[in-house]
């Protein structure tokens, strides 16, 4: 028996987000530099986004690059930067078979302005398909905090959760049911501070370019047994 026949259907959480880290240390241990890292977990994302969309996943959310990322090296952030217009270069290329709607979470305007054009187009291309990719880019959780308030401010009024909810990136989604992060590290590093509130969280030591589809079952599968009580008995 199959993963997915294992897994009771109705638990299955309509929202996946993912922390994907430990490109560097994959990269490390096989002697490369980091950027081969990188490069290794788009692979990762391409597996692991089909690997969602046949488990039943609605929503996948996945974090590529923080407003903290920019500290890093140049030649790093620029390899990152190349790797994601490659990718959407081949996502605009396999629209037709894959029928992803993207969207981009975090701040375009700190993004090169092609990059960004890019993005943009991405966006309105794949704006009625089925399956939705988030994609957190330039993504900071506070810095996105700060853009619902300045938004909401500037309409004034009464503010209410559902009104900051909904002012927040992920305005046509929501939040996620499950947070995955790799690599052994157990902290959320500015990621979805506000949807996280009732997230169930999961964490495996596993690297991200090692991240199979066997991995993402078993962190539904360990979902799918957890009881969400969300304050209540
Ligand atoms: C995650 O892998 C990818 C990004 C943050 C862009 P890392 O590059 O953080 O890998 P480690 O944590 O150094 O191994
Ligand atoms: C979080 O990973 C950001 C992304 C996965 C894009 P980091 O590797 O940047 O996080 P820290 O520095 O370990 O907290
Ligand atoms: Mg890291």
């Amino acid at each position: 028996m199959g993963f997915k026949e294992q897994i009771n259907q109705d638990r299955i959480p309509r929202h996946i987000a993912i922390i994907m880290d430990g490109n560097g240390r994959w990269a490390k241990r096989q002697g490369l530099a980091r950027m081969f890292g990188h490069k290794q977990g788009v692979e990762t994302v391409h597996r692991i986004t089909e690997a969602a969309d046949e488990l039943g996943i609605q929503y996948l959310t996945l974090y590529a690059f923080s407003t903290e990322n920019w500290k890093r090296p140049a030649m790093e952030v620029n390899a990152i930067m190349q790797l994601l217009d490659r990718f959407i270069k081949d996502a605009k290329e396999d629209n037709d078979k894959n029928k992803i709607r993207y969207v981009f979470l975090g701040d375009k305007s700190g993004l090169a302005p092609i990059l960004a054009d890019k993005c943009t187009e991405l966006e309105r291309l794949t704006e009625n398909n089925s399956s939705l990719l988030n994609i957190a880019l330039n993504y900071g959780g506070r810095a996105e905090l700060v853009y619902a308030c300045r938004k909401l401010a500037e309409r004034g009024g009464e503010i209410t959760e559902a009104d900051v909810s909904a002012a927040l990136y992920t305005g046509h989604c929501g939040d996620p049911d499950l947070i995955v992060r790799t690599a052994g590290e157990y902290r959320l590093s500015n990621f979805l501070l506000w949807q996280s509130a009732y997230a169930e969280l999961y964490f495996t030591d596993t690297l991200w370019p090692d991240f199979s589809e066997t991995d993402l079952s078993a962190a539904v599968m360990e979902f799918s047994r957890r009881k969400r009580r969300y304050g209540g008995v």
